[in-house]
Formats: structure tokens, sequence, C-alpha cells
């Protein structure tokens, strides 16, 4: 299917409408990008071991869940349980797992370009304009002009126009982010995949950070899978959290599984205070193992 508009716009080729994910941040935005875009994301039966010496190790196995088109999923667990080989699988970027990541209706292909990556650090080109940079994203096939105007409408959209001819070092780490972010973008995904994106930012930069992605996802409708160690961002940008984990009612089994998949009540922006996220925030720290009565 290909987009209807024909003026430049921020959504994908394959468009699909996404469910019911009326925001705050719907309304208004999606006019100036024309149609949304998103695809499913299907995890069956999904495990992963590495070869250790003289055997191997189970990181995950038995992870099953579908992501609906234009869903943001965060995906929280403790550090080392597999968090980033699930997002790994899913970007086509690792093909040593076992049952089955379907992207759409069709398996995932090595290094699918219907998903884009971002990650802590934004790998910019030191020596590339930021301008430049986001270019690099763009699908190979696209003209110099119809892509000079797509960078330009990605740069708007993350607040970076007037810093289109610098480079990397002369922004900020949050600049730097958001370049990232567009660059991701610039491919048109039909599944963004963050691997921590915000996790080397100060607190003040992330919250802005947290609104920039919101902002996105109402206007390109994309499907989001966000890793985050943060369970308040988690709370405040997902629909719903998955919780990676061992099974606790086989604990002593190897591998991080889909030990819970909640959904956060409320639409966006959410209130943080309610009671509601605050049973949520308790039951996620527990699922983490921290005390919630201290943090
Ligand atoms: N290519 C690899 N070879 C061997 N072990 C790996 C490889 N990739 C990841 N692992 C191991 O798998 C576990 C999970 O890693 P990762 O997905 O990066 O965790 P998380 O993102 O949740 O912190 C870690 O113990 C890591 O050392
Ligand atoms: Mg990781």
């Amino acid at each position: 299917m290909t987009a209807v508009t024909t003026a430049p716009s921020l959504s994908s080729p394959a468009s699909s409408a996404a469910p019911g994910q009326s925001t705050a941040h719907d309304d208004g935005a999606r006019t100036s990008a024309g149609t949304s875009s998103s695809l499913p994301v299907t995890f069956s039966g999904v495990g992963r071991s590495f070869p250790v010496d003289g055997g191997t190790r189970t990181v995950l196995r038995d992870v099953d869940l579908t992501v609906a088109p234009g869903e943001i999923l965060a995906i929280v667990g403790a550090s080392g349980c597999g968090k980033s080989t699930l997002l790994r699988a899913a970007a086509g970027l690792d093909q040593g797992f076992s049952g089955s990541v379907l992207i759409g209706e069709e398996p995932v292909r090595p290094h699918d370009h219907r998903t884009a990556m971002g990650f802590q650090e934004p790998r910019l080109m030191p020596w590339r304009t930021i301008h430049q940079n986001v270019a690099l994203g763009l699908p190979s096939r696209t003209s110099r002009s119809a892509g000079a105007e797509q960078v330009d409408l990605l740069l708007e959209l993350v607040g970076l126009s007037a810093a289109a001819g610098r480079r990397p070092r002369e922004v900020s780490g949050g600049m730097a982010q958001r370049a990232s972010l567009a660059r991701a973008l610039a491919r048109r995904p039909g599944v963004l995949l963050l691997d921590e994106p915000f996790g080397a930012l100060d607190a003040l930069t992330r919250l802005k950070m947290q609104d920039l992605l919101l902002d996105i996802h109402a206007q390109t409708g994309t499907t989001v899978l966000l890793v985050t160690h943060d369970v308040d961002e988690a709370l405040q940008l997902a629909d719903r959290i998955l919780l990676l984990g061992a099974d606790p009612s086989d604990p002593d089994r190897p591998g991080a599984t889909t030990r819970q998949v909640l959904t956060v009540p409320g639409s966006r922006p959410r209130d943080r205070g309610s009671a509601e996220l605050a049973a949520l925030r308790s039951s996620l720290l527990e699922g983490l193992g921290v005390d919630s009565h201290r943090h």
C-alpha cells in the first residue's frame, strides 16, 4: 500500500490504522503528517541461548506476546535479563533465536528495514552534519530533493531545524539523541525499537525526550517497543508493560520469560500522582526485586 498524500509526509508507505490509541497528542499533530503507519510484532515461543564454555546459557525462553499496531510497549527487567536480546531479534540483528518473530504478517528479515532501532548512545557520524546524519536513515532509493525535504520535516519534528548544519560535537547530548531519533524515523519504520534511548540523559532532558517521543508517536502512529530501566518512564509512555524475568512458578529454570504483561490505565499524558499508577508502580518494582516502600 502506498501513502495517500502527495505532499511529503512523515508516515510510512506501509500504512495501517492504529487501534484506538487516542491520546491528547493525537489531535492536530496527525493532520499535518498525513496517514499513520504501524505494524504489529508477534513473538511466539521465542528463546535464545548462547554458547558458554562447555555448554549453553539460556537467556530467554517461551516469550509469547503480540504487540498491536500503533501500540507503545515498554519492556522492563533486571539488568542482563535479555531485553536487548529480544529487541535485536525484532530488528533482524540476531538470527540465532528459536521460535518465531513476525513483523506485520511476515517473519522478521535480516536487518529488517520495516523496523528502525535507537540506542542509548546516539551513534552519529562525527564528521557529518546533523542534517547529513539524519539523511543516513533514508531508504536508499529516496531522491535527493525528496530526501532533503523529508529530513527538514524530521528536524522540525524533533526541534533541531536550527542545528541542521552543526556537527555532533557542537550539540548537547539531548540534541544528539533527538538527531538519532530523527535518523531512525527517516526510514519510516512500521516498528520503532528503542533500547534505553534516554538512559544517558539528565533527568530534565529525559522528561523532554519522553514528551517528544509521545509527539512523534502521535504524528507517525508507529508501533514502539521501548526498553527502559525506569519504571516511571514505562508508566508514563506505555500502553502496556512487559516485565521480563524468571517464571515465579519455576524460578530455578534458566532464562527470562514474559513474567507479567500489565496494561497501563488512562490516556496520556498521565497523572503521575494517581493511585492506580502508584499501585502498578509498586507491583512493577516488586517484580524487579526492589522494595517499593523505599523508592
Ligand atoms: N552475543 C552474545 N554472546 C554471549 N552472550 C550474550 C550475547 N548477547 C547477550 N549475551 C548475554 O545475554 C544476557 C542478556 O543480555 P542483554 O539482552 O544485553 O541484557 P539486558 O539488555 O536485559 O541488560 C547477558 O548475560 C549477556 O551477557
Ligand atoms: Mg540492554
